[in-house]
């Protein structure tokens, strides 16, 4: 394709353009400082791509999401969360033997370090779970330190995979002050995780199917998602080479916020109150449309998704499936779809495009699960994991990565003088 041509300052400068494997097209600026000493200004980076990835693809317009180019209906459907972080990871659907070898070594590396579980009794028990999430992810380095990038990483990648899951179990248990359940061997990773979560050390505990199926559903929903701001957060981290525990952590500090994956955790308080407050959940969508009420519908709109977010779809269906099997009637689920319903149809939300997110009934299911609110998002830390590794990978590997490092605009005051402080 011919270059796309730039006036500035009275000069034409050529910038090339780059397609991807969808056709999806970028201008490269990657010489325009040089060539004529300005800079691209986008605040957001809504227009900015910041690598070229071959992990995941969205068409926000169409709600499309492919991971390694496969459908995210089709995985969801037919793959489970372990095959999925293989894929994500190594980049094709592993072997019989690749899936066996990948399943046994997460089995196998799912002990945490004994002094560890110090830490977590050093923190208070109203501690939020996300806090603790990144701060043991980050102390994982001091017992595992990747000090040459080559040989240690696919052993820390294993490590971190197989660990995550048992330190989150842990901070749970903490946080309700019972006692830690060891990882069990014979479990499938899933089931692990619910044993670990919802098993005393007084009673025989058998992890419900429908329990294991619905969490493993959601972590391959959320297993991927692009360069959104935790998964941009692990590229910039990582780009300093700071060791992978680090750098995970900077990506699950970034997710905690309630923008980001924050937000199932907001979801569910936000229907909880439109609950007590009589269920008018007309009123909350006529706070939402009005700018100076400060309040957002939480679980709708999306930077990329312009369209149904094709993974709200296919939980929207799972929340209906699950509670039935489940038995649970959650008036929230009522009051959420009559949220979508009004919300599709008012101008406000048809006008900009907002449609549910994955977090509108994310949180629901959870709920379903016995899974506590304030877990929410680390759960959804849990299931990003395969995919910060994977972009962090992809960017060590690269040859051409250079530490990511943005410009700006300066705005400040200019030509100020010092003076000293007794006379100001
Ligand atoms: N409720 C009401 N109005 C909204 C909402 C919402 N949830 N989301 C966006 N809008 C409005 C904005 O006020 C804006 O209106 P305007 O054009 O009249 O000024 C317009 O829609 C565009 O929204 P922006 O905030 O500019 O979109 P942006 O891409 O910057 O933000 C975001 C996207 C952060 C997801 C936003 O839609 C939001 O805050 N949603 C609620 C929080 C949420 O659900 N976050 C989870 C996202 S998914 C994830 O991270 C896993």
């Amino acid at each position: 394709m011919e270059d796309a041509k730039l006036l500035f300052n009275g000069k034409e400068y050529s910038l090339p353009v780059i397609e991807g494997t969808e056709c999806e097209h970028g201008l490269d600026i990657s010489q325009l400082r040089a060539q004529s000493g300005a800079i691209t200004l986008d605040s957001g980076y809504g227009n900015t791509g910041s690598c070229k990835s071959a992990i995941t693809f969205i068409d926000g317009e169409k709600g499309i999401l492919h991971y390694r180019g496969y459908p995210i209906e089709e995985l969801a459907r037919k793959s489970n969360f372990v095959e999925v972080s293989f894929l994500l990871i190594y980049g094709h659907l592993p072997s019989k033997q690749e899936l066996d070898n990948f399943r046994n070594q997460l089995t196998y590396h799912s002990l945490i370090h004994e002094d560890m579980k110090k830490f977590f009794e050093g923190f208070p028990r109203t501690a939020h779970p996300m806090g603790v999430l990144s701060a043991m992810v980050a102390s994982l380095s001091a017992f595992y330190p990747d000090t040459d990038y080559q040989t240690d990483v696919n052993l820390n990648v294993i490590r971190l995979l197989a660990k995550l899951k048992t330190i989150v179990a842990f901070s749970y248990k903490k946080s309700i002050g019972q006692p830690y359940i060891y990882p069990q061997n014979h479990l499938s990773f899933t089931a692990d995780l619910i044993h670990m979560l919802f098993a005393v050390p007084t009673e025989p505990y058998e992890v419900p199917k429908v329990l294991e199926d619905a969490l493993d559903l959601l972590l391959i929903l959320h297993a991927d998602h692009e360069q959104n701001c935790s998964t941009s957060t692990v590229r910039m981290a990582g780009s300093s080479q700071a060791n992978l525990f680090a750098t995970i952590s900077a990506g699950i500090n970034a997710l905690w916020g309630p923008l980001h994956g924050g937000a199932n955790q907001e979801v569910l308080e936000m229907l909880e109150n439109i609950r007590q407050d009589g269920s008018d959940y007309q009123k909350y969508i006529n706070q939402a449309k009005d700018k100076k009420s400060g309040f957002k519908l939480m679980g709708f709109g999306h930077r990329v998704y312009k369209n149904f977010d094709p993974r709200a779809r296919i939980l929207k269906e799972a929340a209906d499936k699950g509670l039935s099997q489940l038995g649970v009637n959650d008036p929230l689920l009522d009051i959420a779809k009559n949220l979508e319903r009004v919300a599709l149809e008012d101008s406000f939300f048809v006008e900009r495009k907002l449609y549910p997110n994955v977090d509108f009934y994310s949180g629901i299911i959870y709920r379903a699960m016995n899974i506590p609110t304030n877990m929410f998002t680390v759960m959804f830390a849990l299931g990003r994991l395969p995919g910060w590794i994977a972009q962090w990978k992809e960017m060590r590997d690269d040859p051409g990565t250079r530490i990511y490092r943005p410009r700006q605009i300066y705005t400040g005051k200019v030509n100020q003088k010092y003076i000293p402080v007794e006379k100001r």
